[in-house]
């Protein structure tokens, strides 16, 4: 089977080509927005098929997806103009006589008709593809990227999060269960699967956690949302990026600790990544 991976230099792209290499039946194509300069980044995609596609650019999609039989999708951060971005693009895996995709969504979409991520599903549902809905909850590679600046500049972690409760699940294990799935596509189609970690944690006690372990200094200073707000915008932060870290910052005070899930155990015959063994990984990120 043919797989075209979309965001193949994200986060979660790396981790699912990564666990692609071990997958006889899957043949890999990266759609990349730079052939060249990312083949040359990033040894994963050395030897693999580049193919240029550009959510933003139309034009991209019939190559991209030429002889694709199963396509991963997911949304860049950026991306928030669902119909302007992916309606043409889903028409087109339809038309193109692709049946089989794979998304990135997130735990709890289907609680909200405005989260981008529901939009898709229900884009998706609408041209009666099969599926496979990923939804995983909240990423440990968060505190190696979007909150490492802060971590880098200030020893802070700052969030409108108070003591809420976060499901951590780490990025290397979408990666994996993502592969695993495309291989059992059939097995598993047409469902939303949520995919957590075994632990839910608030981030004083991720902090503690990391301080402990690896002797770093950080504080978790929690403010309120409008308080972030400006914060970040007085940062200079875009407002869309700022609405979107507040929203998914703040709504866990609200919601109440987040399900754990058996899914990622069940499908892959192994527990999932604890956070210690996550920062024990990473521990030269934390330390000044
Ligand atoms: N963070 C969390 O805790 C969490 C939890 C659950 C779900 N999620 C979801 O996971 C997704 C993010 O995944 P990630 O962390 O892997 O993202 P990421 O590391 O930010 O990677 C985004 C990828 O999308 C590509 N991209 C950006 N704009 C593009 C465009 N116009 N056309 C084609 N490709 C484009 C980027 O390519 P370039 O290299 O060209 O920029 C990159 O490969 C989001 O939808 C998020 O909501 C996140």
């Amino acid at each position: 089977m043919k797989v075209l991976i979309t965001g193949a230099t994200g986060n979660v792209g790396l981790a699912l080509l990564r666990a692609l290499v071990d997958q006889p039946s899957i043949e890999v194509v990266a759609g990349v927005r730079d052939v060249d300069k990312d083949k040359a980044q990033f040894d994963e995609l050395k030897h693999l098929e580049c193919r240029h596609f550009d959510f933003g650019r139309e034009a991209t999609f019939d190559a991209a997806l030429h002889g694709i039989d199963l396509v991963f999708l997911l949304r860049p951060p950026p991306i928030a103009d669902i119909p302007r971005f992916f309606a043409p693009l889903i028409q087109k895996i339809k038309h193109s006589g692709i049946t089989k995709v794979v998304l990135l969504s997130v735990q709890g979409a289907e609680r909200s008709n405005i989260i981008p991520h529901r939009k898709i599903e229900k884009l998706i549902l609408a041209h009666e593809l099969e599926y496979i809905f990923l939804r995983p909850s909240y990423f440990m590679e968060n505190l190696t990227t979007t909150l490492l600046p802060e971590i880098k500049a200030l020893r802070t972690i700052t969030l409108p999060s108070r003591n809420a409760q976060f499901n951590w699940v780490s990025v290397q294990d979408i990666g994996a269960i993502a592969a695993n799935l495309m291989v059992h596509f059939e097995t598993h189609k047409n469902q939303a699967l949520v995919i957590s970690g075994n632990e839910n944690l608030s981030f004083d006690e991720v902090v503690q956690r990391l301080n402990r372990l690896t002797g770093a200094r950080i504080r978790y200073k929690s403010v309120n949302p409008l308080r972030y707000y400006y914060l970040k915008r007085r940062e200079g932060q875009p407002r869309d990026k700022v609405m979107v870290m507040l929203v998914l910052h703040f709504l866990p005070v609200l919601q109440g600790p987040p399900k754990i899930s058996d899914r990622f155990q069940t499908i892959m015959q192994r527990k999932p990544i604890l956070l210690e063994q996550f920062i024990a990984d990473n521990q030269r990120h934390f330390l000044r």
